[in-house]
């Protein structure tokens, strides 16, 4: 079996820089250095509200950035990446308040707007991947609207326990399957964790993971003791002042 490529989200890295309004942390430095060590490629989420990704974080990732570039959003930016052209769109939906997108697109209201959405970034040159929950209705109209992947809602998996997890594994098994069978794309993400991604390599049609929240909060603390002795260092230098 292929490894599964994995999609670094940056968009925390930019939540953190808002949190003070700062120029820094930079999500591109991030994404630079994700990518250093061995990222496939880099996710990045403009919301509605620019909570964190703004547009001109998106332009600055598709120019310095050598990987593939993949750009979630709500069907609002799609004349803004039809400009910016990332390599890759995720279609996600968007609830003005939430924390974090909630779960997948349902495509059986939203099919007209999406198709729509996809027509004109494919026009462009973008591939499109649709946010979905793991079931069969939703990814056969994904596929019928002109999508090249999908990208399955690991949520469900991610918060369950015991015998309830082991059915949403067998939904993503089942999901994954039918969606390659129809010559889409499979990917997923949503909560993974170094934990919780280990079941998922099982499943063979699943070619790349986005996982943002995660890899960011373990990043800061993987890096805080080497941070905190270099800021100790520099104020042990006045011990050596006369
Ligand atoms: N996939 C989609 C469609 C998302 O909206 C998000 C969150 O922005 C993720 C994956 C990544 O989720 P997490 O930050 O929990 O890894």
């Amino acid at each position: 079996m292929k490894p599964i490529r994995l999609s670094v989200n940056v968009d925390h890295i930019a939540t953190l820089r808002e949190a003070r309004k700062e120029k820094f942390p930079d999500p591109l430095v991030a994404a630079i250095l994700a990518e250093q060590a061995g990222a496939s490629g880099i996710t990045c989420h403009i919301r509605l509200d620019r909570r964190h990704i703004k547009e001109e974080d998106v332009k600055k990732l598709k120019k310095h950035i050598t990987g593939e570039l993949n750009l979630e959003m709500c069907t609002e930016f799609v004349d803004f990446a039809c400009k910016v052209k990332p390599d890759w769109v995720t279609l996600v939906p968007e609830r003005e308040g939430e924390v974090t997108t909630e779960g997948g697109l349902d495509l059986v209201k939203t099919k007209e707007d999406a198709e729509k959405a996809i027509k004109k970034l494919k026009k462009k040159g973008i591939k499109v991947s649709i946010f979905i929950e793991p079931d069969n209705e939703m990814i056969k109209i994904a596929k019928q609207i002109g999508a090249d992947a999908v990208e399955l809602n690991t949520n469900s998996y991610v918060i369950s326990k015991g015998k309830k997890r082991e059915k949403e594994i067998k939904r993503l098994k089942s999901a994954a399957k039918f969606a390659s069978s129809l010559g889409l794309k499979v990917r997923a993400g949503h909560g993974l964790t170094r934990q919780n991604i280990i079941p998922l390599l099982e499943i063979e049609e699943i070619e790349e993971v986005s996982i943002g929240f995660a890899i960011i909060a373990d990043s800061v603390l993987a890096g805080i003791q080497n941070i905190v002795k270099e800021y100790v260092e520099i104020l042990m230098k006045r011990a050596y002042q006369k």
